[in-house]
Parts: structure tokens; C-alpha cells; sequence
């Protein structure tokens, strides 16, 4: 790399028009990059307002649908599934996650039915299933295990490639799921279902928003998931999770929280030649929307900051509740 002295070299002459910025700008954002993350809940004609989570609803699938249709307007190329459960039919054994008849494969169904084009994420844990809130089934003690949880997990994502799903998505945290998994699918026919491997996903405090949102928070207490996800402290771990995922089947992997774990993102990206997506968790969209909500920051501008770093870090695509608004800015 050439540096240059003073005044040969001044850096401003590249800055000093917008053609020129234009020109040398190294990296672009589009409606293309985004993933809309969506709650559902079983019902009709409902649509509940989350308090952490302002301009983020819970909808029951009709309205679920009309968000749909405006992402792909927008040309948001996929959405992604959270079922909210009602508590009378969470469970101890989570049996709820691999109904056929359930929430989730008969929202894949009625969004393809619709919308053919655009792609389907599910997410493949326990948590919106189990009584205690946990992502996978527990022993006595209250300590998931690892290998029931895998078992159940294959049934849970066998059920939403059957319904149609185009990316399960395994955010559990559990060795062994994504093996287990690719070998269930290709067992069945499901050649082509892709598999999003949540394989840098740590033990954040920036998810509370969500367990709000899907009603995991109460039912989890005071226990923690530190067992299975990564120590916010470790990178090098978060390197060899993915290796291993990779490793057993993953075709694209994903890191998360995002904004705290750029440095992971561009890590993977340059270790790895598997596409790399970022996850903007709900505590980083509670952070900007309270701010903005305050005027203490310009939210339109903040937004596509953000979801520009994320590119720039070596994310492909980012999951992020300001989709919407995001994708409707860039037109
Ligand atoms: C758990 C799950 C979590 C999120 C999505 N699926 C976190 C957790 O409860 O551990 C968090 C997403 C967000 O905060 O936006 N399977």
C-alpha cells in the first residue's frame, strides 16, 4: 500500500463531491440485504403492540399476510418466522414445535400460497414450546440436554420443510443439530432446504425485547441459557462453532446479537467462505427506537448507519425489524 505525503495526497479530494463519494464508495445497502423478522400468533384479525418494541406487532396470519405482501413490494427477499404461543399449549416436552396443523407450517403454507417468491426463514428451537422457556428439553435439574433436544429438533425441522419452508433456522445452540438435521433431510428428500446455522449466537442481554415479544421472558424466571450459548468474552469459540456447523451442513451461518458483534461478523467472513448473515436483535432496535422517540437521534439516518456497518463488517444479509422502514427509505 502506497501512503503519500502532504500535499500530494489529500485525502479529502475523494470526499469533497458527492460523484466522487458516489463513485469510491465502498459499500452499498439495499432493500435486497434485509430479512424481516415477524411474530404470529394463532386467531384472526389480531394485531398487539409489543411496549419494548415500538412499531413491532404480533399478528395473527390475515394481517400477517399484508406485511408480507409489503415486503415483497418493497423487495425484501425473505421473512422470518416467530410463533407467540399461548401458554395452554406450551409443554414440558415441546411436543407443540412438530405439529403439522400447528402455527407455524400453516403460516408457511398460506404465505407461499400468496407469495411464492418470497423466501421463508423458520426458527428451529424450543422456546415459544416449553413451560420453563428454555430452547431445549430439561432433566430434573432444570440442565437441557443436549441429545433429547437434537431429537426433537429434527422433528421440528422436518415439520416446516414438509409445510414448505425455504431455511430452517437452528438458534438452539445445541452440538450436534446441524448434522443431525442435514442427514434427517437428506434422508427425506429435502435435497434443497437450506439450513441457517445460528452458530455465533451468544448469551445476550440485548434479546429481552424479544422474550417480551414472544412471551419466553416469564416462563424463564431467573434461569439463564449461559449453558448453551457463547460467552459474550470469546471469539476464537465462536470460530471453531462455525467450523463446525459448516462442517456438518450449514449452508449459510449467522451471527448474533449484531451491532455489540461486528468484530465477529468480519472474523467470519474473512475465515470463511460461507455466507455470513448478522442478526440486529430486538435491544438494538429497543435502544434506537427510544432514543429517536426522544429526538436525541435522527432515527431514518441512525438506521441505515447501522445496517450499512453491518454490511461493511462482511454481513451478506441482516435480520432487522426495521426492514420496513429501512427498505422504504432506500427506494
Ligand atoms: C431463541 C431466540 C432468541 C431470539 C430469537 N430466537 C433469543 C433467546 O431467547 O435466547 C432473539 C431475537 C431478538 O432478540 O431479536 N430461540
Amino acid at each position: 500500500m502506497t501512503t503519500g505525503h502532504f500535499p500530494f495526497t489529500r485525502m479529502r479530494r475523494i470526499r469533497m463531491k458527492s460523484f466522487a463519494r458516489d463513485l469510491c464508495r465502498e459499500t452499498i445497502l439495499t432493500a435486497s440485504d434485509l430479512i424481516l423478522p415477524v411474530f404470529i400468533l394463532e386467531g384472526k384479525n389480531k394485531t398487539e403492540a409489543i411496549s419494548s418494541m415500538p412499531g413491532v406487532f404480533r399478528y395473527s396470519l390475515d394481517k400477517l399476510l399484508v406485511r408480507a405482501g409489503e415486503a415483497v413490494e418493497l423487495g425484501i427477499p425473505a421473512i422470518a418466522l416467530f410463533p407467540v404461543i399461548d401458554s395452554n399449549k406450551k409443554s414440558t416436552d415441546a411436543k407443540g414445535a412438530w405439529d403439522d396443523r400447528g402455527l407455524v407450517p400453516t403460516a408457511i403454507k398460506s404465505i407461499k400460497k400468496q407469495f411464492p417468491t418470497l423466501g421463508i426463514i423458520t426458527d428451529i428451537a424450543l422456546d415459544p414450546y416449553t413451560s420453563h422457556g428454555q430452547d431445549g428439553l430439561i432433566d430434573k435439574n432444570g440442565e437441557v440436554m443436549n441429545d433429547e433436544t437434537v431429537a426433537a429438533l429434527v422433528k421440528q425441522a422436518l415439520c416446516h420443510a414438509k409445510a414448505g419452508a425455504d431455511i430452517v433456522a437452528p438458534s438452539d445452540m445445541m452440538d450436534g443439530r446441524i448434522g443431525s438435521i442435514r442427514e434427517a433431510f437428506e434422508g427425506r428428500g429435502f435435497h434443497d432446504t437450506l439450513i441457517l446455522a445460528y452458530s455465533a449466537k451468544y448469551a445476550s442481554s440485548f434479546y429481552g425485547p424479544f422474550r417480551d415479544a414472544v412471551g419466553s421472558k416469564a416462563s424463564l424466571g431467573k434461569a439463564s441459557k449461559n449453558s448453551y450459548q457463547i460467552d459474550p468474552a470469546n471469539s476464537d469459540e465462536a470460530m471453531q462453532e462455525i467450523a463446525l456447523d459448516i462442517d456438518e451442513g450449514a449452508d449459510i451461518i449467522m451471527v448474533k446479537p449484531g451491532l455489540p458483534y461486528l468484530d465477529i461478523v468480519r472474523r467470519a467472513r474473512d475465515k470463511f467462505t460461507t455466507p455470513v448473515f448478522a442478526y440486529n436483535v430486538s435491544g438494538e432496535y429497543a435502544m434506537v427506537k427510544a432514543a429517536a422517540a426522544n429526538k436525541w437521534i435522527d432515527e431514518k439516518s441512525v438506521v441505515l448507519e447501522t445496517l450499512l456497518s453491518f454490511k461493511r463488517a462482511g454481513a451478506h444479509a441482516i435480520l432487522t425489524y426495521h426492514a420496513l422502514d429501512a427498505a422504504k427509505w432506500l427506494k
